[in-house]
């Protein structure tokens, strides 16, 4: 076996390098703060997105209401997706997943709550990397793994609209070439509607409350306010049962927008048996198999963007993923680089095994894992903090992670970083932020800051950009000249907000979330 000091020697170049753009993020910041909504869902260091649809029947909080509405948010979630996607022209190019529900929420077609229940519930996870549109096609993913059914690829680099787009969403009165004639504009034959609607209508319900037309004033009850009935028994497992339950007659029976007292109400029915059934009854033969079918569907209506919108790769769980590593001063001026490494283990380790973190300023130090684990769909993550002073910053051009299941190389650079310790966002009464730079170059450093702030008609943050921001100079530490800067952002930012050190071709060095 090389001895863990050969491996100081290894150029960075083994093929486990990630590429690095945001520096310190790994494979970038968008990937690296996307995953860790997607993954880190229970238990230590959550992000907590999960915990409004932990358990899955959970309603949280919110203007509209709590619990005892009848509502269920992992359902809103789907939903809101749908109305957001099913407007798209994909012939010309235009609307699919791109937040303008969030502009559309006083449309007779969008009745109902769910709208700026989940606007609001995002609102603060929206950041200059992570748009809106891209949660809206995100909470689809959460939904439908985190309640039973199988994992949608998820990609990033949705961009928000900027106002409302076309109308056209069905609604349960809506005749069937209609209804038809929406879908195949957003890209689905009436075999994909089919399938698509059985998908979406396996979980959640049709409610008194915005539907009066579909579901009677019956079925208001101090513990169901809103009025809501299945759509099928099984209200907050994403499964086959909607399509079983259909085509034997029992259960829901497919639910209310099938069985309405209101024969001009039964969107479903009519959409279901335009074929005679035929793709339901081939859903109903698929099993499990219908799980599938979901995944291909569902994932084809959150990947329906915009013309020119470029969608990422896949972002799938990192097994060995460095977080929020970063490089500060101490209060004696020293060079340090600190954070956490997470290791996910896909099923229960047998030991935590030990980790080394080996980088070009000492010898391989081993990290203990903190006690408290995350928990997920996707396993077990066990977090090791780590923090070493760096004295050579000019060869701290990578770090290894040694593990047993191998070594993990990052690059990092070292050039020039925004100081955390010297940064302070707003506090209460200001909306100004005041932030250092360390650079070893010797001119001012390109900053750009950018905040998420609140915008009229609905309840998606629109960015805001600050370039070329001006910065003096503020001294020196560890061989760095410190550059100082203020942005006043002109409202509260609703969430994280970024500072860039750009290079001279305007390409990120450095960036750091606050
Ligand atoms: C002909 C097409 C469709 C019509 C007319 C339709 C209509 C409706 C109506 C009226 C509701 C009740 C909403 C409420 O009471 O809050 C509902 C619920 C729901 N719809 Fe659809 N829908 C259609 C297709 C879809 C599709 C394609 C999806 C997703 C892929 C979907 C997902 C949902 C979900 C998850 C719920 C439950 C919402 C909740 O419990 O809050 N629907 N639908
Ligand atoms: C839930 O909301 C209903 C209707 O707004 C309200 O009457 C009830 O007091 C609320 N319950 C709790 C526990 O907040
Ligand atoms: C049935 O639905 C139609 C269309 O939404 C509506 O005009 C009518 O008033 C409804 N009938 C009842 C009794 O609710
Ligand atoms: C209908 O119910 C019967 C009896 O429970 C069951 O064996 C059958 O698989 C069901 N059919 C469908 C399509 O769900
Ligand atoms: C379709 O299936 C439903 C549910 O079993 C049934 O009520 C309806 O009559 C069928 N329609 C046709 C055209 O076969
Ligand atoms: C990383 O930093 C963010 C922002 O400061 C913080 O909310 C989060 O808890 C940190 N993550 C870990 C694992 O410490
Ligand atoms: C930023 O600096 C200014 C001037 O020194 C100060 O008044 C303000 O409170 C600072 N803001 C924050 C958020 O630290
Ligand atoms: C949703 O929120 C937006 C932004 O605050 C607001 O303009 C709109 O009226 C709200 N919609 C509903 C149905 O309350």
């Amino acid at each position: 076996m090389r001895s863990l000091e050969a491996l100081l020697a290894l150029p960075a170049t083994l093929g486990l390098l990630s590429g690095v753009s945001g520096t310190f993020f790994y494979p970038n910041s968008q990937t690296s703060l996307l995953e860790h909504i997607l993954v880190d869902t229970h238990g230590a260091h959550s992000s907590g997105f999960a915990n409004a649809i932990t358990p899955c029947s959970k309603y949280p909080n919110y203007v509209s209401g709590n619990q005892s509405m009848g509502r269920t948010t992992a359902a809103q979630w789907l939903r809101v997706a749908f109305h957001d996607f099913v407007t798209a022209n994909v012939a010309a190019g235009t609307g699919g997943i791109d937040a303008s529900i969030g502009f559309e929420t006083l449309r007779e077609e969008n009745s109902g709550t769910a709208f700026n229940d989940s606007f609001s519930f995002f609102r603060p996870y929206v950041n200059p990397v992570i748009s809106t549109a891209d949660l809206v096609a995100l909470s689809v993913v959460m939904s439908v793994g985190n309640c039973g059914g199988a994992q949608i690829p998820f990609k990033a680099g949705r961009i928000d609209a900027t106002g409302g787009g076309a109308f056209g969403v069905p609604a349960p009165d809506t005749d069937l070439p209609t209804t038809l004639g929406y879908f195949s504009g957003a890209g689905f034959n009436q075999a994909d509607s089919i399938g698509l609607t059985a998908c979406g209508h396996t979980l959640g319900s049709v409610h008194h409350g915005g539907f009066p037309t579909v579901v009677g004033p019956e079925a208001v009850s101090p513990t169901n306010i809103a009025g809501g009935i299945h759509l099928d028994s099984t209200v907050a497992n994403f499964d086959p049962l909607v399509v079983h339950e259909y085509l034997n007659g029992t259960g829901q029976a497919g639910g209310p927008l099938v069985t309405s007292f209101n024969v001009s109400s039964r969107s479903d029915l009519r959409l279901y048996e335009s074929d005679n059934n035929a793709t339901m009854i081939a859903l109903g033969e698929q099993g499990e198999g219908f799980q599938n079918t979901c995944v291909n569907l569902l994932g084809r209506m959150i990947d329906t963007v915009p013309k020119g919108v470029v969608l990422s790769d896949i972002v799938t769980p990192i097994n060995v993923k460095p977080i929020n590593a970063t490089l500060d001063f101490d209060n004696q001026g020293n060079l340090i680089f600190s954070g956490y490494i997470r290791v996910r283990h896909p099923s229960p380790p047998s030991s935590q095994g030990s980790l080394f973190l080996i980088t070009s300023s000492s010898p391989p130090i081993p990290l203990t894992a903190e006690s408290a684990t995350g928990t997920s769909i996707f396993g077990t993550t066990t977090f090791y903090p780590f923090s070493t002073r760096i004295n050579d910053a000019d060869s701290f051009t990578h770090f290894t992670i040694s593990s047993h299941a191998g070594l993990h190389t990052f690059a990092v650079q070292a050039s020039a970083f925004v100081v955390p310790s010297l940064t302070s966002r707003f506090s209460t009464t200001t909306t100004s932020l005041n932030f250092t730079i360390a650079s070893k170059s010797s001119g001012g450093p390109n900053v750009k800051v950018q905040a998420p702030v609140g915008q009229q008609g609905t309840l998606g943050p629109a960015i805001k950009t600050f370039s070329d921001v001006d910065v003096s100079t503020a001294g020196k530490k560890a061989g760095y000249e410190l550059w100082e800067g203020s942005v006043d952002i002109g409202s509260l930012a609703t969430g994280a907000l970024s500072i860039a050190v750009l290079d001279e071709r305007g390409n990120e060095i450095d960036v750091g979330f606050f």
